[in-house]
């Protein structure tokens, strides 16, 4: 069932979705080559922590996955997309880093997400990210009170297929509020006038997943978390939580 809320529940989000924008800040302000997954966990853990908040991914345990999430944030470098576990991995020159955090305050939850390169960049790592953040803002800009989720999807995907990216198979955004992962889902593709119809009210974490050489498959690695890419090529991951109001969508993971 889709809820949508209201703007005293909208306010409490926006300073959830704050701390986890201050999070990613810290982090992306924190990587550089030599700096462990690790690490960077603890970064976020201490902003999420100060302000009062929890984090939202540490002990996760959907139906799907063999054993809960170990992690405060998911830190997943080149071929990994999405999920991955930060460990005592050292960030090398060109690393391709997707970071994503999530967290709950007073009950009310934040997620989102970003990708950016430490050291020296390649070009097609560069465009490849500025593909997903544009991915992104298109979908966002699409989330208009009226419009359908086929709408967001087609935004977001559409571009992202005649640039000859693929986009992470099965896998999309999906509703936030009070728990992390609420209906509906959100196919980062879709057909302009499709699904479901977007309310005031309605809370979303859009969240395109890219990979380079076009292909869309993945495997899961014997952690039973970490998401890499069939093919081995690299993947980045962009995601905001907005909320769809009467003024047009707003992002609540915004600092
Ligand atoms: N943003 C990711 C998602 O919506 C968060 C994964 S949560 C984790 O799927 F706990 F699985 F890490
Ligand atoms: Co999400």
């Amino acid at each position: 069932m889709v809820e949508l809320k209201t703007r005293r529940e909208l306010a409490l989000l926006r300073e959830a979705g704050r701390v986890v924008a201050e999070a990613l800040a810290e982090v992306r302000d924190r990587a550089e080559v030599g700096v462990t997954l690790a690490e960077l966990g603890r970064v976020a853990a201490k902003v999420i922590d100060k302000a009062g908040a929890t984090p939202a991914f540490l002990g996760y345990h959907p139906s799907w996955a063999p054993a809960p999430y170990p992690g405060v944030i998911c830190a997943s470098v080149n071929d990994a997309v999405v999920h991955g576990i930060p460990d005592h991995t050292r960030l090398a020159g060109g690393d391709l880093v997707s970071i994503d955090c999530g967290a709950f305050l007073r009950g009310w939850c934040g997620d989102a997400a970003v990708s950016f390169i430490v050291g020296e960049a390649r070009q097609a790592d560069i465009d490849l990210i500025n593909a997903t953040d544009a991915a992104l803002a298109r979908g966002i800009s699409a989330a208009q009170a009226g419009r359908q989720l086929g709408d967001v999807g087609h935004a977001i995907g559409g571009p992202v297929r005649r640039a000859g990216y693929g986009l992470l198979a099965d896998h999309g955004g999906h509703g936030v509020g009070r728990a992390m992962h609420e209906d509906p889902f959100v196919y980062n593709e879709g057909r302009p006038g499709h699904g479901y119809r977007l309310r005031p009210g309605l809370v979303l974490a859009l969240e395109p997943m890219l990979i380079a050489d076009g292909t869309d498959d993945y495997v899961t690695a014997r952690d039973g978390w970490t998401l890499r890419t069939a093919s081995g090529s690299r993947a980045a991951h962009s995601e905001h939580t907005i909320a769809i109001t009467d003024d047009g969508p707003e992002i609540l993971t915004a600092l």
